[in-house]
């Protein structure tokens, strides 16, 4: 129902699933004899997460916290967490799954919290990476595609809530965004 607002698509579902493919086999490598957690940050991290995880062959396990920063279509670096992890992350060597890095702000917030709470280590595992907006020295250890400073809906990613079941990253119409 959404085709028409489309301008175009940057990303397939099929690109995507592969891309996964190789995050996971690296994940599995570079994390082997360990315990991860892996932390998706709610809600646009939800169809990345579900995708990654098939290929991550480690006796994994996963949470989930939903912070908030954003006001309009920029991110304000004062977060507010709207729900936290169930379970203490005292020494375990957590992976936040995230949908888009964009200024860095959300994530440099909360690496500093899960640090605090006693993690041993924090890495982060993006599907998106907009390095040309950073504002916060923020270097993702596994990303899965970089993009341009554009504002890119599907696969988890929203415009005012809508837009999030598409199955492939997209960039819609100028018109729809006025
Ligand atoms: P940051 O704190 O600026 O890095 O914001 C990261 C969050 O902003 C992401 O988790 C998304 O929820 C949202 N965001 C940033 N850029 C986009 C975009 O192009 N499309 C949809 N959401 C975005």
């Amino acid at each position: 129902m959404f085709e028409k607002d489309i301008k175009k698509v940057l990303f397939t579902e099929e690109e995507i699933s592969a891309r996964c493919k190789e995050l996971g086999r690296q994940i599995t490598e570079d994390y082997a004899g360990k315990n991860v957690l892996l932390v998706a940050l709610l809600r646009g991290s939800v169809p990345f997460l579900a995708e990654l995880i098939k290929y991550i062959d480690l006796d994994i396990e996963y949470d989930f916290m939903d912070v908030t920063s954003y006001e309009g279509t920029e991110s304000t670096g004062d977060i507010r967490i709207l729900k936290d992890l169930d379970d203490s992350v005292q020494g375990l060597d957590l992976l936040v799954v995230e949908d888009i890095v964009d200024t860095g702000r959300t994530l440099k917030t909360v690496i500093k919290t899960l640090l605090n709470k006693g993690a041993n280590s924090v890495k982060i595992v993006t599907l998106l990476e907009k390095p040309s907006r950073h504002v916060e020295d923020i270097d993702p250890e596994y990303v899965g595609f970089i993009v341009d400073n554009e504002f890119v809906v599907g696969y988890g990613m929203d415009f005012n809530q809508r837009y999030r079941c598409l199955p492939y990253v997209a960039v819609l119409k100028d018109e729809v965004y006025q």
